[in-house]
């Protein structure tokens, strides 16, 4: 199957400046699009830095850096898609603002066998590919955070996929160097229905008062060798993020565990986001 050699990235937050600078890395021409000029120029911002930051860190060549950003271009305008054969959209974890975007990316993409990827961690697949007049050449490709570090990519045919979308988005996941694992179709997939829970969880605990989050990180980090402790992970994810992403999955399947705790919502409606507002369960320098 052939390569993609024109991407498009519909987003540039956390996740989108992620997949873009891995596709840049990878040598793919990829054009991000953000909703506003002042959108697309802290997108921007959002993906030099962190080429530069591979620089300084000895993970990159200047050179490497160099050609990464040669491949990159960015517009506020969904019609420059027009020539792009793959599209990934990583825009907010919105029901509404995600089917928006999708539908006007199937009118802007002019190949109609190009495909229209979605990165929700939640929203059922076929619940935004029947919002299109292309079903079977939408998929989920679900990454994770950081882009650049985390291998995995969740590969989530809806059931109006086909077969070579499948296989397409497959090569394609391969192309950025990622392992892939096929994932239902319902709400959280493989690791969000495993993860969420367990976040949820520790949330509970310092809510209740059980245990305070620097020990609650500690213990996981000592005791189990993550990475980091679920509430550092919170941060790290966005409360936002995961607040809508425990929404979704509570929506589809009414489990308890799923509800996201009181303090949670009142850290979002705070603007206590983690670690992109500088305060969630911890704090961080700007
Ligand atoms: N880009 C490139 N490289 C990065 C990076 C980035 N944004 N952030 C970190 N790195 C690299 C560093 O260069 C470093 O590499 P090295 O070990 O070869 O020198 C390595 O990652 C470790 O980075 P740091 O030393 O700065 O920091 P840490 O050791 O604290 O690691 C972490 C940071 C990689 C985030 C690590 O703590 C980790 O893996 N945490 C768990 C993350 C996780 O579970 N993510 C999944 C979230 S769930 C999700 O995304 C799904 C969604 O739907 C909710």
């Amino acid at each position: 199957m052939d390569p993609v050699t024109r991407l498009g990235v519909v987003g540039c937050g956390l996740m989108g400046s992620g997949i873009a600078e891995v596709a840049a890395l990878s040598g793919i021409d990829v054009r991000v699009a953000e909703a506003t000029h002042d959108a697309v120029e802290t997108g921007r911002r959002r993906l030099i830095d962190s080429l530069d930051r591979g620089v300084r860190r000895d993970k990159l060549s200047a050179q490497q850096r160099d050609q990464a950003v040669a491949k990159l271009s960015f517009t506020h305008d969904l019609s420059d898609m027009a020539d792009r054969q793959f599209v990934v959209e990583a825009v907010a974890e919105n029901r509404d603002i995600k089917t928006d975007v999708l539908r006007a990316l199937d009118k802007a993409v002019e190949d109609p066998a190009a495909i229209l990827a979605t990165n929700t961690s939640s929203i059922p697949i076929v619940d935004l590919a029947v919002a299109t007049e292309r079903p079977a050449q939408l998929i989920g490709m679900h990454f994770f955070n950081p882009v650049p570090v985390q291998q995995l990519v969740e590969l989530i045919p809806a059931l109006t996929t086909s077969q070579e979308t499948v296989q397409r988005t497959r090569g394609f996941a391969r192309q950025l160097g990622k392992q892939v694992i096929q994932a239902p179709d319902r709400s959280g997939f493989v690791v969000n229905a495993l993860l969420v829970p367990y976040l949820l969880s520790a949330v509970r605990m310092v809510e209740s008062g059980a245990a305070r989050p620097d020990d609650i990180d500690h213990g996981m980090e000592l005791g189990c060798a993550h990475p980091m402790g679920p509430l550092r992970l919170l941060d790290l994810i966005g409360l936002d993020t995961a607040q809508a992403v425990a929404e979704s999955m509570y929506e589809e399947f009414k489990e308890p565990l799923y509800a996201p705790p009181a303090l949670l919502r009142r850290m979002v409606a705070a603007g206590h986001l983690g670690r992109k507002s500088g305060r969630g369960f911890h704090t961080y320098d700007a």
